[in-house]
């Protein structure tokens, strides 16, 4: 088990954005979280990746307790969440942002001050590189970030967290706002990720995350309604029932 959580919650004031959430992962896995609007999902992530604080719970990495630990930390044990384009430098470019992330993971804190002041970091550099030609930006490396088009500024994301060289990827909502085309292109990028690493995936796109996924976690009002195969998640009737309202998809077409 790489990742676990034992009755995590999260609650803003009396609302309980997420509760009891009992959740693993293994090692290598793909693993979807899906759920309607609001449902918690992106808490959780960030409460996965450190970037909110738990008020219940447990989380633990690789057996260890990190419940208390902050973010930075956690990207320091291999735990990255690519933020939908909040973790950009726009004035920066490809390569810059990357070699930014790239130092945070090396180096900690003051990373873009040590940038500005030294050229090329071996390690750095070679971290960098790599994340950007496994998100196919190589080409767009000496580009202001933020000219980017919105799909590789997305893919940028995921490239920032591949430069922190992450055992687990925090994908939330990776293909939002995509052409049909690029959403394609970023599917085939997720899936060649989790052949190397854990990769947690929030999405509403359901095709793509019926074909890709290894097992699902559905959650509802905070809480974790099921866990199964994209098959036995597709032929649930609670899920069914979360999403359609208690009317079957048939119904819903007739
Ligand atoms: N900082 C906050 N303060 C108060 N309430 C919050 C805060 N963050 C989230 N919430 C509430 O917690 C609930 C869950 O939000 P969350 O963003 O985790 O849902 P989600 O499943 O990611 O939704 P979506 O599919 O729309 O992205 C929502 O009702 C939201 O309004
Ligand atoms: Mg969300």
């Amino acid at each position: 088990m790489i990742l676990e959580t034992k009755a995590l919650g999260k609650s803003f004031g009396r609302f309980a954005a997420n509760a009891d959430i009992d959740f693993s992962v293994e090692a290598g896995e793909l693993r979807a979280v899906i759920g309607p609007n609001g449902a918690g999902k992106t808490t959780f992530f960030n409460l996965l990746s450190g970037t909110t604080e738990a008020t219940s719970g447990t989380i633990f990495f690789k057996g260890n307790d990190i419940t208390r630990l902050d973010g930075t930390k956690r990207v320091h044990l291999g735990i990255a969440k690519a933020f939908q384009t909040a973790n950009i430098y726009p004035e920066q470019t490809v390569l810059q942002n990357c070699r930014l992330a790239a130092l945070a993971h090396t180096q900690g804190a003051f990373a873009l001050e040590l940038l500005r002041r030294s050229g090329r970091l071996s390690g750095v550099d070679a971290l960098a590189e790599r994340a950007l030609e496994q998100v196919d930006l190589g080409g767009v490396a000496g580009v202001r970030s933020g000219d980017l088009a919105h799909g590789d500024k997305k893919r940028l994301d995921i490239a920032i967290a591949l430069a922190t060289a992450p055992e687990i990827l925090l994908l939330d909502e990776p293909v939002a706002g995509m052409s049909r085309d690029e959403a394609r292109k970023t599917e085939a990028l997720v899936r060649k990720l989790a052949s190397s690493m854990t990769v947690l995936i929030i999405e509403h796109d359901m095709d793509l995350i019926m074909g890709i996924s290894d097992s699902i976690t559905v959650l509802e009002a905070g809480r974790v309604l099921a866990n199964g195969t994209p098959a036995e998640i597709r032929a649930n009737q609670r899920v069914q029932d979360a999403y359609l309202g208690g009317h079957s998809e048939a119904e819903i077409e007739a």
